[in-house]
């Protein structure tokens, strides 16, 4: 008979491991939120005060909260079975998301909440007493240290709800204040637009959940542009399954030129919105994917107005591999078949818009195509409000400024439009832009190497 030996893994080392599951701040807040939504709340926010010079950030909702036993069981890593039955509202899955995507971010988790008709309560962990201790010490407050938590004061619990705190954060150990603001700033920027973007189907409707980040109350931001004057709903189809439903619908987006500024802006620029073609995949109403093709389909850049929606419950978390981050899936064979399929049609709705859409087309968000249809004359330029582009000549002096400006200039006059011409009417697979490879070829020219290396 086997002897049966101590197999534990040791907490010391096991929470290295749960730290890194691969979070990224969005995605942590994202599951932190997937939870305030389950427990019904109407109101979320997240928060990360800048001046403070311990940062902290509190993500705070008005759900139904949770009595002492019950936040006491949930504190444990994998509380819950993943095979059990969920409420079909349920966004939960594995039991861990709290703690996991806690833990990919701080090194301190402290819980408080309050169930009507219960007491509030707290819990916390830290990881340093865990490494020190080797031990899962899980800690329970009283109420007075409750009272004590400083940043209950300015968030208090008034009926029923949840508050997280994450404390010692790695990500802001920075000693420079200016240097720490800002880089609190822009981390609340980028998770706002995420934010507006993965919930934007709670975000509006009757029942619309309010969530702020930073004190301010976000819009939703609908990667369809559903309702824009020139947006287009393709078809749609449901794939039924033993578990649960499926819907896909098809959506092309209105040409840029036929969308207001604020609109473009507020989505992070034409090349933002060109870059996301693709499949956009809810779970229960939450955006887990979006865009690429999930290998169905080409990137195609005529094709960057295409969208294809796709709705799953999470009673099919299984069948579509979810994982634990609820930040990839697979797609079943079944509906490989039918996105093949039915991805054609956008695509396809996509080049016709941009065709149809006059006289200047961007052509990419590299290259700008003018067409002059009096003087029938077309001319290629460099698209000049490229993102990447702006940011790196922010940063140049007027001399270079004036030197990039007449160097694109002449790299648009010397396109060798006969060579590509002659080229691709004889051979157009002859043409191998796509293997563009910049190293070897810098690396082939010694002096320009000499630059690049500075
Ligand atoms: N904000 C909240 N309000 C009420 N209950 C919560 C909240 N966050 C978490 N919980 C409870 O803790 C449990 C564990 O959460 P979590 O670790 O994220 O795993 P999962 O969401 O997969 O169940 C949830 O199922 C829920 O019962
Ligand atoms: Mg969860």
């Amino acid at each position: 008979m086997p002897e049966l030996v101590n197999g534990n893994p040791s907490p010391k080392s096991h929470i290295k491991t749960l730290m890194r599951i691969g979070y990224d701040l969005n995605s942590a807040v994202a599951d932190i939120i997937d939870n305030s939504i389950s427990a019904e709340a109407s109101e979320i926010a997240v928060a990360c005060p800048p001046d403070s010079s311990e940062p902290y950030i509190l993500i705070s909702d008005n759900g139904i909260g949770m009595n002492e036993g019950e936040l006491i069981e949930n504190m444990r890593i994998g509380c819950k079975d993943p095979s059990l039955e969920r409420d079909l509202k349920d966004l939960g899955r594995f039991g861990s998301g709290m703690k996991t995507a806690s833990f990919s971010q701080a090194r301190k988790l402290t819980v408080i909440s309050k169930k009507k008709g219960s007491n509030i309560c707290a819990a916390y962990w830290d990881i340093d007493e865990i490494e020190e201790t080797d031990t899962w010490c899980l800690k329970k407050l009283n109420t007075n240290e409750i009272k004590d938590i400083p940043q209950l004061s300015n968030n208090p619990i008034s009926k029923n709800g949840t508050l997280l705190i994450w404390e010692k954060i790695p990500k802001f150990f920075i000693k420079d204040h200016v240097s720490l603001e800002k880089e609190i700033a822009s981390n609340m920027v980028d998770l706002a637009k995420y934010i507006s973007l993965h919930f934007h189907k709670f975000m509006q409707g009757p029942n619309k959940v309010s969530i702020s980040v930073q004190n301010r109350e976000l819009k939703p931001l609908d990667p369809f542009l559903k309702g824009q004057p020139g947006s287009q709903d393709g078809p749609s189809e449901p794939i039924r399954t033993k578990k649960g439903k499926v819907t896909v619908n098809t959506h092309i987006l209105p040409h840029p030129k036929r969308i207001s500024k604020s609109l473009i802006d507020e989505h992070g620029g034409i090349d933002e919105i060109y870059k996301n073609q693709g499949l956009y995949i809810y779970r229960a109403n939450r955006l887990i994917i979006a865009g690429g093709w999930m290998g169905i389909s080409n990137t195609n850049i005529l094709g960057n107005l295409a969208r294809v929606e796709i709705n799953i419950p999470a009673s099919l978390d299984d069948e579509w591999s979810t994982d634990v981050k609820k930040s990839s899936m697979q797609l079943p064979p079944k509906v490989k078949t039918v996105l093949k399929r039915l991805g054609k049609v956008p695509v396809e709705g996509s080049k016709k818009e941009h065709n149809y859409s006059g006289n200047k087309q961007i052509a990419n968000q590299y290259w700008d195509i003018i067409e002059d249809e009096v003087k029938k004359t077309v001319k290629y330029h460099i698209y000049l409000d490229n993102n990447e582009l702006k940011s790196f000549t922010e940063e140049l002096t007027k001399d270079k400024k004036i030197a990039l400006k007449k160097y694109l200039q002449n790299l648009c006059i010397n396109l060798p439009y006969y060579h590509i011409f002659q080229k691709h009417a004889a051979d157009p697979k002859a043409i191998e832009q796509n293997e563009i490879d910049l190293d070897t070829f810098i690396k082939a020219r010694k002096e320009l190497d000499k630059i690049w290396n500075t």
